[in-house]
């Protein structure tokens, strides 16, 4: 089969494509339009694989689009802005390339009859969570632009499937961390900042939960509600890793072998949401299940950085 995946040159694209590429035969197509978080060097390993290829291009265009995509026969949706705090300073960007260009991918999959299209949504959609965990029919409670904007990307590529019967399935993650991630997010900020002797930003009073989910985990995830989802329909993928931030920064700490003085309260997020949590009955029925704890998560992801400065100083110098 041939895959047409697309903002795989950002963090969790490209290491569900070196998932793909390891456990399957598949051919892939990467189409990013590498901006600020997009960059070849995340793919790098892959480049020489002759399954792999790479197309340059925005989601945004549906000409370069169709062009493409015309071949393939699956189509998976990463492609878009993604960080929060970039969405509160100025939202358009999010607009554009969450919503609208979410409908070019799959209006371009509906004309091309794509076999299916997956398109990646987020835990965020329901909003802030005090208690309990979201289930996938929940109501969206969308609180930031990106939140808002990803909301309308799901229900847009929803609606093909309504509307055209073009098979779509959508995943709902959690917080993803691992290797490739922008330092831009809490996690690699963190770990890089103590690997130069800097510190950790830790927002408002620090008791905001997430639910860390490793990347690799959710590859898995991903792959599986591709091969064996029903269309039309919605699977949250979680670790069940809801954890304060505060927790989460004394186990960064800890495994770095840094204390308290490395950590520096700043000003809170404006509307910042203070718990996701999602209910994954219905992944865990399809068959899935996380291999690693948090802690050996941790672990893996602090050496992955260790290892690979290499790959990051160079984006973080560029920030
Ligand atoms: N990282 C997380 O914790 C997380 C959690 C839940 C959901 N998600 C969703 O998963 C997906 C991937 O997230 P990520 O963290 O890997 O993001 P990322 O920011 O690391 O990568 C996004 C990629 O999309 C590309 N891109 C952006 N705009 C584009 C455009 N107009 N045309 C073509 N390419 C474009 C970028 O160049 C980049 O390679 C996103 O849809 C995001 O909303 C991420």
């Amino acid at each position: 089969m041939k895959y047409f995946v697309t903002g795989a040159a950002g963090f969790i694209g490209s290491n569900y494509v070196r998932h793909v590429l390891a456990t399957t035969d598949h051919e892939v197509t990467v189409y990013d339009a590498l901006t600020y978080a997009g960059n070849l060097s995340t793919m790098k390993d892959m480049s020489d694989d002759s399954r792999f290829s790479f197309v340059q291009g925005n989601i945004c265009d549906p000409a370069a689009v169709e062009a493409a995509m015309k071949g393939h026969d699956v189509v998976v949706h990463f492609a878009a802005e993604s960080h929060v705090d970039r969405s509160i300073s100025g939202a358009d960007d999010f607009i554009l390339t969450n919503c609208y260009g979410t409908n070019v991918i799959v209006d371009t999959a509906r004309r091309l009859e794509m076999q299916r299209v997956l398109h990646i949504g987020t835990d965020e959609v329901y909003g802030s969570v005090e208690v309990g965990s979201s289930l996938e029919t929940d109501p969206l409670e969308p609180r930031s632009p990106y939140s808002a904007s990803k909301a309308g990307s799901d229900l847009i590529a929803l609606s093909y499937y309504s509307t055209h019967k073009t098979p779509v399935v959508v995943t709902r993650c959690t917080n993803n961390f691992g290797p490739y991630q922008y330092p831009e997010k809490a996690i690699p900020l963190f770990v890089t900042n103590l690997m130069d002797g800097g510190k950790i930003p830790l927002y408002g009073d620090g008791l905001n939960e997430r639910d860390w989910l490793l990347v690799d985990d959710h590859c898995t995830g991903i792959q599986l509600v591709l091969e064996k989802g029903n269309l039309g329909e919605i699977y949250n993928i979680g670790a069940g890793n809801e954890t304060a931030n505060r927790v989460l920064v004394d186990k960064i700490l800890d495994v770095m072998g840094k204390d308290e003085s490395s950590v520096q309260y700043v000003e809170d997020r404006k509307g910042h949401d203070r718990r996701y949590s999602v209910n994954i009955d219905k992944i865990t029925k399809l068959g899935w299940k996380k291999k690693r704890s948090l802690d050996e998560a941790l672990l893996e992801t602090v050496k992955w950085y260790q290892d690979n400065r290499w790959w990051w100083e160079p984006l973080k110098k560029a920030k």
